[in-house]
């Protein structure tokens, strides 16, 4: 344990909470290491009045908008994601309006502005429990992760009506090279992240959330090869968890090391240990905006505690 952001951590009373693909160090010197649905759940119960998030900005916005009088900062203000990049405000309104009557259902990987502006958020862990959710008869808008929203759509029989997003990182995977890889090693199982293009999603055993990838490897014991197509930094608990399990990177197309999500890996501990020391940057939304974006949220939290929740008829804005 570094000692130094473990006393700062002590001064300040604060909580480290980490992300699976931040580097090893990281994981190692938080106090809950999980999924983004994982993570925001650990920063809305804890009692402890500054969290620490080092993952990328919108999980952080997610502890401020269900927590507003918690302090919370981020290592890193450029930690952004190519999904909310790709979903910018004006456009997603746009689209909403013009599908007034539908439930709009947005990935957690979003702009606060976008929360605000949608029914009931999701994570890749809990989509498919909140989709059921919805009222049969009710169309659904599903952004902005396109590959995920067409799994989903497939998996659970539910017509969706797209927004065109992806992941810069794990639509780089590649069906043709995994196909081949797989050739070599008949005996591994393929895991992947629903982020992944459907083409890649078709070759996987198991298709799920970072946690569920997770649990798959640790409670597997008659596997002992695991390809893996999701961000690397996620081996870090794989190999803690499976010291017997030889775990695979899934191929992406070229020869770069592009698989690793560039905004995870703007954090370092020396970052955390001057976020911790100076309490900045720390997370700042305006008040109108969190409450306007926690309904969505909210909804979310309620239906994966098995809540019962009621729908809009339609979008007002
Ligand atoms: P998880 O919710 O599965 O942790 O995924 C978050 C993410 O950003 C994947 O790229
Ligand atoms: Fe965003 Fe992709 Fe990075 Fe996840 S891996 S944070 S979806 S850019």
């Amino acid at each position: 344990m570094n000692a130094r952001i473990e006393a700062l951590k002590r001064q300040h009373n604060a909580l480290i909470l980490a992300h699976f693909y931040e580097d090893g160090a990281i994981q190692d010197v938080a106090d809950h290491v999980g999924d983004s649905l994982f993570l925001a759940q650990m920063g809305e119960k804890t009692k402890n009045p500054v969290v620490l998030l080092a993952g990328v900005v919108f999980m952080a916005e997610s502890v401020k908008i269900l927590s507003p009088e918690k302090t919370v900062l981020v290592p890193d203000v450029n930690a952004g994601c190519s999904l909310v990049a790709h979903s910018p405000y004006e456009k997603y309104l746009a689209w909403r309006r013009e599908h007034r009557d539908a439930i709009c259902v947005t990935y957690v990987n979003s702009s606060a502005e976008v929360k605000s502006i949608t029914d009931v958020c999701v994570t890749s862990s809990n989509a498919e429990k909140i989709i059921d959710a919805i009222p049969a008869g009710r169309r659904i808008l599903f952004g902005p992760d396109r590959n995920l929203g067409r799994y989903l759509s497939k998996k659970l029989g539910r017509e969706m009506i797209l927004w065109p997003g992806a992941c810069e990182v794990h639509i780089l995977f590649s069906a043709r090279k995994l196909f081949m890889l797989k050739s070599e090693h008949p005996q591994a199982l393929i895991l992947a992240h629903p982020e992944c293009d459907e083409t890649v999603l078709q070759f996987a055993d198991v298709v799920g959330s970072t946690s569920r990838l997770l649990s798959e490897v640790e409670k597997n014991t008659s596997v002992r090869e695991f390809i893996v197509a999701t961000e690397p930094g996620i081996f870090h608990q794989m190999q803690k968890a499976r010291p017997d399990a030889t775990l695979i990177q899934a191929p992406v197309e070229g020869s770069c090391a592009c698989n690793e999500c560039p905004y995870m890996k703007l954090n370092t501990l020396a970052k955390i240990e001057h976020a911790l020391e100076t309490l900045k940057p720390e997370v700042r939304l305006k008040p109108q905006l969190m409450v306007q974006a926690r309904t969505s949220l909210e909804r979310m939290m309620a239906i994966t505690r098995g809540d019962s929740v009621t729908w809009p008829k339609t979008f007002e804005l």
